[in-house]
């Protein structure tokens, strides 16, 4: 990479992506690193032009503050310690705290604006040919963000040498699978194989109640579904996939301010079929740079600015048993619901929303008859981290639109609710 880099020292903040993304903004390129990186391997890593050693709440570990290597202090790029204890040179406000920022890294450190995104695509390009040669990749695409830009980032490097996969198990949103089809395959000629295992997935998931067990039963499917189609290739030698840079940060970095997320299986695959090697091309990139990447690799906003789903997909939305009508329920009021608030410009403020189905049945009335049907949970969150969530409010007459559209549109719901608590204590999805 021919961009400069101001490299960050994790001395327990957690405070540190939060200020490699503030660097970035600035147009130059930040990375965090262990506090007890070698000086050798600082030197390793390409243009570092200043080292900011950040301290903070988890500095000290089992009685000992911890602290970078000597030689670093004394390295000839200059150094920043900012410790929450006294010498803390970051301010509170957001212009003064840029000001501090840019005094260090064009003032202090010379460094030149030259991260952006047109440069960053250029070297991965570059990176990943000089990587994979003439040889051939997979890809797990789902739709997501991640997977899509990693499959368009491939496409413009190797081509052909890409193959796709994308596993319909049944789960996904209204028109989701049609449009990876369209994207990858028709717009962008990628290789693309597209299997659609629903009745599989619905066949297997048939009488599993709990969620823990319908995500069990999604994972280990998904892995068989995926696996039978790589032995059906040759010649693959490399897996590539989605991991960004929150991914990189949150397994670990080897400091001490890393939370571990566990309980999602955003792991990726295991290792199941003997790839030679992982392709990872955004790794360093955050998420906001992740859709700005797809952007100018000219993916459809629609899919650059896509929301988080979660790989379970719609089988945590729908309470209970997951049956085929009931998938269709829930799928067709989701989409009114996604519709409806794109279209009332809110999409862009909420983090995450959703229609859920709910197990309870209730009376109701349509012209003469009565009616026991299911009640629709609708739900809309503004979140940062995706830890703690607030409901958003929506409203009134919006909610009053998406009701009288559902129990219109859709067969056997007569019920809507909105779901008004945060988290915590309730999460983000049902289950
Ligand atoms: P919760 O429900 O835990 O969700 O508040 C937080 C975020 O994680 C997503 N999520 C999942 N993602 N597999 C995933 O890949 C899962 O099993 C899973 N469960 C929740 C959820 O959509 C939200 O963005």
């Amino acid at each position: 990479m021919k961009q400069d880099m101001i490299l960050i020292l994790d001395l327990g903040s957690e405070e540190n992506p939060r200020l490699a993304r503030e660097i970035r903004a600035l147009g130059v390129y930040s990375e965090i690193h262990p506090h007890d990186i070698t000086l050798e391997e600082v030197k390793a890593l390409p243009n570092v032009k200043g080292i900011i050693l950040n301290g903070g709440p988890n500095r000290v570990v089992d009685g000992v503050e911890i602290d970078a290597a000597k030689e670093i202090y004394n390295h000839d790029v200059p150094v920043l310690l900012a410790d929450h204890k006294g010498d803390q040179p970051w301010p509170s406000d957001e212009e003064e705290r840029k000001q501090a920022l840019s005094n260090f890294v064009f003032g202090v450190c010379g460094a030149q604006p030259n991260w952006n995104m047109e440069n960053f695509i250029a070297d991965q390009v570059e990176l990943i040919r000089q990587q994979v040669g003439d040889r051939k990749v997979l890809l797990a695409l789902s739709g997501g963000v991640d997977s899509s830009v990693v499959a368009a980032l491939l496409i413009r490097a190797i081509g052909k040498q890409l193959t796709c996969v994308h596993v319909n198990h049944g789960l996904l949103r209204k028109g989701e699978p049609e449009q990876v089809v369209e994207v990858f395959r028709h717009q962008m000629d990628a290789n693309l194989i597209y299997v659609d295992a629903v009745d599989r997935f619905l066949d297997k998931l048939a009488g599993a109640a709990d969620p823990e067990q319908k995500r069990k039963i999604i994972g280990t499917e998904f892995i068989r579904v995926f696996e039978e189609e790589a032995r059906k290739l040759e010649g693959i030698e490399f897996l590539a996939q989605g991991t960004i840079y929150p991914d990189v940060v949150e397994s670990g970095l080897g400091g001490e301010s890393t939370v571990i997320k566990s309980h999602h299986n955003v792991g990726g695959l295991p290792d199941y079929v003997d790839f030679k090697e992982i392709v990872e091309p955004l790794r360093d990139l955050f998420k906001d740079e992740t859709r700005q990447a797809g952007r100018e690799l000219g993916l459809p906003e629609y899919l650059v600015s896509r929301q988080p789903f979660p790989g379970p997909g719609l089988a945590i939305r729908i309470i209970g048993e997951v049956t085929p009508d009931k998938v269709k329920m829930v799928q067709e009021a989701d989409a009114i619901w996604r519709e409806e608030i794109a279209k009332a410009g809110l999409d862009k403020s909420i983090s995450q929303y959703y229609a859920a189905l709910t197990n309870m049945r209730s009376v109701g009335v349509m012209g003469d008859e009565r009616t026991y049907d299911y009640a629709v949970a609708l739900r809309a969150v503004t979140t940062t981290d995706f830890m703690t969530a607030e409901a958003a409010e929506i409203p009134w007459g919006l909610l009053q639109t998406v009701t009288s559209r559902i129990v219109n549109e859709v067969q056997h719901v007569n019920r809507i609710l909105y779901d008004c608590t945060g988290k915590p204590p309730a999460t983000i999805e049902f289950e």
